[in-house]
């Protein structure tokens, strides 16, 4: 088996976001039949039944663990499911759950290096206490097995990649240039696979484009879950929730010449899911006119509590 549980489907914020009045925010908080409420970005994934990966650790993470009973201790006083931690970034979407994550569990936690020293150099992540968590640092472009912090497989093995992006909102650094800082490694992809079985799927929650490298990469794939920010570059302009454009954010937008839905055409993905969806994305309306527009090019939009098994 290699089954996929997705815990938070929305982008940073959330949806509805806490300060967010815009259509969807609004829709979903009313609830209004049709939507629900998607809180931030990550993924857990077991290929045995009983050890989780966690891929990302969002600020979410408490109620995530709380509303699926998968994620629940189930082996004595002192136990979880999740055996390992992965980051694809260091967005507070992504790193913010590893401070649920303390009280002296043993964890290994994978990140790019570029990820790694920034949370060392944040002293509150030393909750993380070393003799519980080993931080291990993912190496780009080779399949390894993920080990749990005794050193025991799970199952499961990873490739992980760089892929377009953006150093994380918060250590943008405008002297730096128009890129503030951006180094490769800043955002990675994943393609995960079962160590047991030919089942594998991609995982790239960021995406600022789609290079030849990564469509060759990723065609004739069976699962895929991407980018599903923004709906369209100048979304947050036109909602009137803020200036930035998708590519500001580094993520690609669905819609378009550029967008998503274009560059997979002729990918031959069979299943496309897309993920991390910001509040002002109304592909998340069940019954909005760009809902049926992504469901109609074969795409289909995840939700919190939806299982995928590859
Ligand atoms: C993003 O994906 O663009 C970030 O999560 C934004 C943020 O940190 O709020
Ligand atoms: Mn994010």
């Amino acid at each position: 088996m290699l089954k996929v549980l997705v815990l938070g489907s929305a982008a940073g914020g959330g949806s509805p976001q806490w300060n967010c009045n815009s259509r969807v925010s609004q829709t979903v908080r009313n609830g209004k039949v049709g939507t629900s409420p998607r809180t931030q970005s990550s993924i857990a994934v077991t290929a045995n039944g009983e050890d989780w990966v966690l891929f990302n650790a969002s600020p979410d993470l408490g109620s995530q663990i709380l509303n699926n009973k998968q994620m629940h201790p189930n082996r004595g006083l002192r136990h979880s499911p999740i055996s390992s931690v992965v980051l694809t970034n260091g967005d507070v979407d992504h790193v913010a759950g590893l401070l649920t994550l303390r009280e002296r569990q043993n964890l290994s936690l994978y990140a790019h290096k570029r990820v790694h020293s920034v949370l060392k150099e944040n002293s509150i992540f030393n909750v993380l206490n070393p003799d519980y968590v080993d931080r291990r640092e993912l190496q780009m472009n080779e399949k390894f097995e993920i080990k749990s912090k005794e050193g025991k497989g799970v199952d499961i093995e990873i490739e992980a990649f760089e892929v377009p992006g953006k150093i994380a909102l918060w250590l943008e650094d405008e002297s730096k240039g128009i890129n503030f800082g951006t180094e490769e490694g800043d955002t990675i992809g994943l393609k995960i696979h079962s160590s047991n079985e030919d089942k594998s799927f991609f995982y790239i929650p960021a995406c600022a484009k789609m290079t030849d490298k990564l469509a060759n990469r990723i065609r004739g794939s069976k699962v895929i879950l991407f980018d599903g920010t923004l709906w369209k570059n100048d979304e947050m302009a036109s909602t009137k929730v803020g200036e930035k454009t998708g590519q500001r954010m580094g993520h690609m937008n669905n819609s378009g010449d550029d967008g998503s839905m274009r560059a997979f055409e002729d990918l031959d993905v069979k299943r496309k899911i897309f993920i991390h969806i910001n509040t002002t994305n109304p592909i998340l309306l069940g019954d909005s006119e760009e809902r049926k527009i992504v469901e109609g090019n074969g795409w289909e939009v995840s939700y919190d509590g939806m299982e995928i098994e590859i």
